[in-house]
């Protein structure tokens, strides 16, 4: 249950003259405020600052931290998230002061250790995804995705080849198209397969070959795919709508947002892809969720490699047969999209995470991820059954539209009742293919204990009385922000998506 105590500004909780303990002036003259700021800049009043002793602020801040929720916290099934646990361990590691000390502008040479992690990681990548080049430069999963499509079109422009088209099925991110347009493409929209009723449920959510053949032209520059899709289904037919790709000149970009449900089970590269991103701090571990920080490395094919944005970690043998690791700036580059070497921090535990499982332990976690979803998916089926597939992988989009229509409960009436429950919600409303979409993604981490908990309490909400569920969550100090026009208290929006 939050802390309701938190809902006061600091500014209210403030009292005239009450401060914290003051140490005695120093005795040391002050260095002349006008050497270090120039007159036009210093302020001519005091700002008026909250008064309150040490304790007060202290209990303000420990108690604002409590209203959030995080993985360390609750279940945290936000579906493509991947909200897994982030080991201690690596917090620890990443912080040692051989990674923490040093700075981006040493030379080479002076930081091999850290040059030496970051081209195994780049090995690792290129291993799981099999695709052989690897730039560690994008910052997150769009970032990967811009990256590689400035890729795409300096490949083709090096061709002579004008091509303007993005194809990408309806079940899309919004962050594929958001990519195609932001790097200057047309996007094409392609409608998904769709079994009538009485027709094999299974065979529905995936790519429609025969549309894709409808749009794929020698117009066509890439085609978008994420596989397993946000259906969390794996595309079946990827090899033969990647040859439809191919057969046309284009390229196939795998979104990799999904890799937690295949690593080291089946690979991009090996299904048709020549370009993929990942989601480190996903995939691999990384603290994130609200907006960051994230890390994209992106994975393309030999004939791509020379467009990548640098610096590359290169391995060479010298003379002297020492092991030696240098920065190389690919000749035909698209030019940096980041500074330095990417978002190190976010590497670094991703690397963690990849040597302590190692490859054997890297299958099987994306194997109890599945194993976790589908436990999940068949735990809720009767109240929230998903239209897509009998079985899922890592993920599960059901539908509320039953209980929309029959009770007029919502999709997000249950994920703000579950905040009351001590649950994240799921992903609401996406994908866009499935209406009253609930996205559950529970990841490998969680126990079976987990899951029976959050399916019960899922079995209760939906079994109360729907007033109850519209004016949800009732533990919160703010209920809906977007309902709530004029509130004293601040705006705190949960993370309710992707
Ligand atoms: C399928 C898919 N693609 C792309 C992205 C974008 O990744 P990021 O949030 O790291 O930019 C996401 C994010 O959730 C995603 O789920």
């Amino acid at each position: 249950m939050r802390n309701r105590q938190a809902t006061q500004l600091i500014s209210e909780l403030s009292h005239a003259g009450r401060r914290a303990a003051e140490f005695p002036r120093s005795d040391v003259p002050d260095w002349p405020l006008e050497d270090l700021i120039p007159t036009e800049f210093q302020a001519t009043s005091m700002p008026k600052l909250p008064e309150l002793a040490e304790p007060d602020v202290v209990r303000h801040f420990v108690n604002l931290s409590t209203l959030n929720m995080s993985v360390d916290t609750h279940f945290y099934p936000l579906g493509s998230c991947t909200m897994k646990y982030n080991p201690k361990r690596h917090e620890r590691l990443s912080r040692l002061p051989g990674i923490v000390d040093i700075h981006p502008h040493q030379t080479a040479g002076n930081i091999q250790g850290m040059l030496e992690l970051l081209y195994k990681m780049q090995q690792m990548l290129a291993e799981i995804s099999g695709l052989p080049a690897v730039s560690l430069q994008p910052a997150a999963g769009a970032h990967g995705e811009l990256t590689a499509l400035f890729v795409a079109a300096a490949y083709f422009r090096d061709r002579g080849e004008h091509r303007t088209k993005v194809i990408f099925p309806a079940s899309a991110h919004g962050t594929n198209p958001a990519s195609a347009a932001m790097a200057g493409f047309e996007c094409i929209e392609l409608k998904g397969t769709v079994s009538k009723p009485g027709e094999d449920p299974s065979k529905s959510g995936f790519v429609d070959l025969e549309e894709l053949k409808r749009h794929v032209d020698d117009k066509t520059a890439v085609f978008m795919v994420t596989n397993p899709n946000t259906l969390g289904l794996f595309e079946k037919e990827i090899a033969a709508a990647a040859k439809i790709v191919h057969d046309a000149g284009g390229l196939v970009y795998i979104d990799g947002a999904n890799m937690n449900a295949i690593m080291g089970i089946t690979r991009p590269g090996d299904f048709g892809g020549d370009m993929m991103h990942y989601n480190v701090h996903k995939t691999f571990t990384g603290p994130h969720g609200a907006g960051g920080p994230g890390s994209g490395p992106i994975c393309v094919r030999d004939f791509l490699a020379d467009y990548l944005p640098g610096p590359i970690i290169n391995q060479r043998e010298t003379d002297s047969n020492e092991t030696r690791y240098e920065l190389v700036i690919p000749p035909k580059t698209i030019g940096r999209v980041r500074s330095f070497f990417g978002n190190v921090g976010i590497l670094v535990r991703g690397y963690c995470y990849l040597r302590t499982l190692g490859a054997d332990g890297v299958r099987s976690a994306a194997e109890m991820a599945i194993l976790n979803a589908n436990y999940l998916k068949e735990l809720l089926a009767d109240v929230l059954p998903s239209a897509h597939g009998k079985h899922c992988l890592h993920e599960f989009v059901a539908s509320a539209e039953k209980l929309a229509k029959e009770r007029g409960i919502t999709a997000m009436d249950i994920a703000k009742r579950l905040l009351d429950f001590g649950f994240h919600p799921p992903t609401v409303y996406f994908p866009l293919v499935v209406p009253h979409a609930m996205m559950f993604e529970p990841t490998e981490t969680e126990s079976k204990a987990t899951l029976d908990a959050f399916s019960d309490a899922i079995h209760k909400i939906v079994a109360e009385e729907s007033d109850l569920l519209h004016s949800a969550p009732h533990s919160a100090p703010v209920s809906r922000p977007e309902e709530v026009k004029a509130t004293r208290t601040p705006v705190l929006t949960w993370p309710i998506g992707t």
